[in-house]
């Protein structure tokens, strides 16, 4: 079996219990790690690579984002920078380029963006639907995310589509009936927008329900434009993960301590929509585990960078640089249900960024610089 040894790293960020390793060698066979230890112990490999003293730490998981879509909406951008509120019906202008676009457009978009967040150091993503709300349109996403990712999400439940403004209800009936028939085969979760102007709690529940008895796992958008019953709808579920926990009382802090899911918290939203950020710190020191990811999609953040999330994370969230990295990195394997990615302990798959740094805190010392020289998938090199 041929193996692969990458020498001379300066700083690896394992994230396993083997910890931050100084002047320390990785070695890979069959695209995982089979080894990692000093430098001067390793054992010899088919071929070697020698990253100069430079950091190392684990490819990003990015537990979040909706990459198939179509056009942009840099315009309500530019309006909200100068005074307009972001709201959940932007998402419409979204759903009508996607439904005109065809699947060669959406595919090359989605290529597209993956490339970019793998280029920034990201070799696990999560991706929804969300922007046909058709059956057609739902399933057709679901089908071209699948193409990209195991980590697909069936969001039918985004926004009511415009043909139901007048029946919520019955799009409620749509999403839990033919279009989750249609969608399941090509989704490994199911999602709801549990907020105003979206879907309320008994819709969300519905949603999820109906999800999980086809064999979908549940995870929720919730309380991230205000106050509402997400997070504990989330936590009464058993959700893995409830994602953007931007306002929380101090009910939904316990009822997270409590349950055991998980907070993803999405910074570059509240950058891109000029919000108060979530608190962090407070979530931490309460003992929730937490996630950092981009939510990348064209309206509420438009980021696919997961080292500017990082950068985010420690300078407004309360952060330090070694929560944000395992936020960024094993948090969101763990948002994902995924043991073999986040880290780069011996039997991880060998999913890896090399820094142009000699430390991993330069991802948040030196924001928007890119950092990323190198990134390995399954022990290929990518990027
Ligand atoms: O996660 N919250 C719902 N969906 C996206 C926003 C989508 C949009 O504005 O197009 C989000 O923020
Ligand atoms: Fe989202």
């Amino acid at each position: 079996m041929n193996s692969f040894a990458l020498t001379g790293i300066g700083e690896l960020s394992t994230q396993s219990e083997t910890g931050v390793l100084h002047d320390a060698a990785l070695v890979v066979e069959a695209g995982r790690v089979a080894w990692v230890g000093s430098s001067r112990d390793a054992p010899a490999a088919d071929t070697a690579y020698d990253v100069g003293g430079r950091a190392v730490i684990p490819g990003f998981v990015d537990s979040h984002s909706h990459l198939v879509f179509a056009g942009d909406r840099a315009q309500e951008f530019a309006a909200r920078m100068t005074g307009t509120a972001y709201s959940a019906g932007g998402i419409r202008t979204t759903v009508a380029a996607t439904r005109a676009a065809s699947d060669e457009q959406l595919a090359a978009n989605l290529a597209r963006l993956v490339t970019e967040m793998q280029r920034q150091g990201t070799t696990t993503v999560e991706v929804k639907s969300g922007y046909g709300l058709t059956v057609r349109d739902e399933a057709r996403s679901l089908a071209l995310a699948q193409q990209v990712t195991e980590e697909t999400t069936f969001l039918g439940a985004h926004v009511v589509a415009p043909e139901y403004a007048d029946d919520p209800a019955g799009y409620v009936d749509l999403v839990t009936g033919p279009m989750l028939e249609a969608c399941a085969p090509h989704a490994k979760w199911i999602d709801a927008f549990c907020e105003r102007g979206a879907f309320d709690a008994d819709q969300a529940r519905a949603v999820l329900l109906a999800g999980e008895a086809t064999g979908l796992r549940g995870r929720l958008h919730a309380n991230q434009l205000g106050p509402g019953p997400g997070v504990q709808l989330a936590c009464e579920l058993g959700l893995v993960a409830v994602d953007h926990c931007t306002h929380l009382d101090d009910a939904d802090v316990d009822a997270l301590v409590g349950s055991g899911t998980l907070a993803t918290l999405l910074p570059g939203v509240e950058f891109s929509t000029r919000s108060p950020y979530p608190d962090a710190r407070r979530l931490l020191d309460a003992g929730v585990r937490v996630a950092i990811a981009t939510d990348c999609n064209p309206g509420s953040c438009y980021t696919s960078s997961m080292p500017l999330c990082v950068a985010l994370a420690v300078r407004e969230m309360g952060m330090s640089p070694a929560e944000a990295l395992a936020a960024a990195t094993s948090g969101g394997a763990r948002a994902l249900g995924r043991s073999e990615v986040g880290h780069l302990g011996v039997g991880a798959r060998a999913d890896l960024a090399v820094l142009d740094a000699p430390t991993y805190l330069h991802l948040a010392y030196r924001p928007g610089v890119p950092l990323v020289r190198e990134v390995f998938a399954g022990g290929r090199q990518v990027a």
